[in-house]
């Protein structure tokens, strides 16, 4: 008796101490016995409900997927949670291939109305997305069937997602909306150059995000900057393959919200369709705004149209080019840009007639043109930059 209560009695001790310890910094582990999951099977219930728990918490809490692989069919985890929550994805969650069985059409996995999320681990969120994109008919079939973005976050404030991957979105890879004082920090984005429609990060109608450290390699735009973004600083992210980082497209809808205060500085752009772009629709419904714009430090390598305004947006004619855009572009600065153009037109600023850019400074922009169409140049319409420390061929020579 006395030697068996000796033996059972310190691993007593040490069990309470686990499960208090657990309780205490609030680790919520979906391989636990309270959730069940388990490498290579679906673990939707249980991270649905660990999330649920973690949420309820009302101090600090960390829900933890371990390193392997697991099935996620989808849900929108939702806040306001009661305590910071931290998710920490150290494995790699699969989609479904088959995007119609996700519970919801458009989203694969959503983060709503959290304050304090952090979201790190190191590990890859991947939408098993090649199967969509060969059914991808979106360039051509309006009414085409909404397609899942990997990851959602609607209304999230203070927050940081750090040390992720997304992987093969079947759609963008992230889509901010309604979204204030959120970091991304060693961030990745990976899907090949063939893959429609999979912008990187697309932010809209959000304040204070940052984006640093991040590589971005997609079929669409690295970065897409939409309506009602405002104070958005990127910082040393590289791009490509992509269609490179961008404002807009802008001014195809009513009620477009300014955009503004954006800093895109110290990014690496390689072998993508465009660099720096702000482009917007011709016959915009409203007036628009986009102001307080700045490109700076930045390296082009072999990238198609490494500086563009083009204010005559209209992919496959769905526009009338005649009426000039109604957005206005105003204080927008390109400095230091340097590196390669794979077309003869290193920069392209083609402006509304109806409201022409204004105060639009081009500095220390040096761009060479290796291929065999002629030699370098540039485009200006409606526009009368500053210009400083520019050469000739770049510096507006055609008008
Ligand atoms: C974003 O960067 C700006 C400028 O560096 C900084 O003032 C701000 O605190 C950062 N915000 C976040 C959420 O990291
Ligand atoms: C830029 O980001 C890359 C990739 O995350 C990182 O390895 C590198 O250290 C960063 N550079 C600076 C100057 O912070
Ligand atoms: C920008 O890049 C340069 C060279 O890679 C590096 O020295 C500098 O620290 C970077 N600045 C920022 C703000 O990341
Ligand atoms: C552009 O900059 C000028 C001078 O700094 C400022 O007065 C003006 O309000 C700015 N315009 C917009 C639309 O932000």
């Amino acid at each position: 008796m006395d030697l068996k209560l000796k033996n059972i009695l310190p691993m007593f001790v040490s069990l309470l101490l686990v499960s208090t310890s657990n309780a205490q910094s609030g680790v919520y582990d979906v391989t636990s016995a309270n959730y069940g999951g388990k490498a290579n099977s679906d673990i939707t219930q249980a991270l649905s409900k660990a999330w649920t728990d973690a949420c309820a918490s009302t101090s600090a809490s960390k829900i933890v997927v371990p390193s392997g692989t697991y099935k996620f069919v989808g849900a929108t985890f939702k806040g306001p949670c009661k305590a910071p929550i931290e998710f920490q994805l150290q494995g790699t969650l699969q989609a479904p291939e088959d995007g119609s069985q996700l519970p919801k059409a458009d989203t694969w996995i959503g983060f709503e109305r959290i304050d304090g999320l952090t979201l790190s681990g190191g590990g890859t969120f991947d939408g098993l997305g090649a199967t969509a994109w060969k059914q991808n008919d979106c360039n051509k079939n309006k009414n085409c069937k909404s397609i899942a973005i990997n990851l959602r976050f609607n209304f999230v404030t203070n927050s940081i997602i750090r040390d992720i991957t997304t992987k093969d979105s079947k759609n963008f890879h992230v889509n901010l909306l309604g979204c204030n004082n959120v970091a991304f920090q060693h961030f990745t984005v990976s899907a090949p150059q063939e893959s429609i429609n999979t912008d990187g990060i697309h932010i809209g109608r959000s304040t204070g995000i940052n984006i640093t450290d991040t590589t971005i390699g997609t079929g669409d735009d690295c970065i897409s900057i939409g309506d009602g973004t405002k104070q958005l600083h990127v910082t040393n992210v590289t791009c490509g393959p992509g269609h490179g980082i961008s404002i807009g497209s802008l001014g195809k809808y009513e009620n477009e919200e300014p955009v503004s205060g954006i800093f895109i500085k110290n990014c690496t752009i390689s072998n993508t369709d465009n660099g720096v772009r702000i482009k917007t629709w011709p016959a915009s419904p409203a007036n628009g705004v986009v102001s307080d714009v700045h490109f700076e430090d930045i390296i082009m390598d072999n990238v198609k149209n490494p500086v563009i305004i083009d204010q005559e947006y209209c992919p496959h004619n769905q526009c009338t080019l005649q009426v000039p855009s109604k957005v206005k572009i105003s204080n927008v600065s390109f400095k230091n840009i340097k590196g390669s153009s794979s077309t003869p037109v290193g920069i392209k600023l083609v402006c509304s007639g109806g409201l022409p850019c204004e105060n639009v400074e081009l500095s220390n922009i040096d761009l060479t043109y290796t291929g065999k169409e002629g030699s370098i140049t540039s485009e200006c319409k409606h526009i009368k930059p500053t210009i400083n420390n520019v050469a000739q061929p770049l510096a507006c020579a055609t008008s």
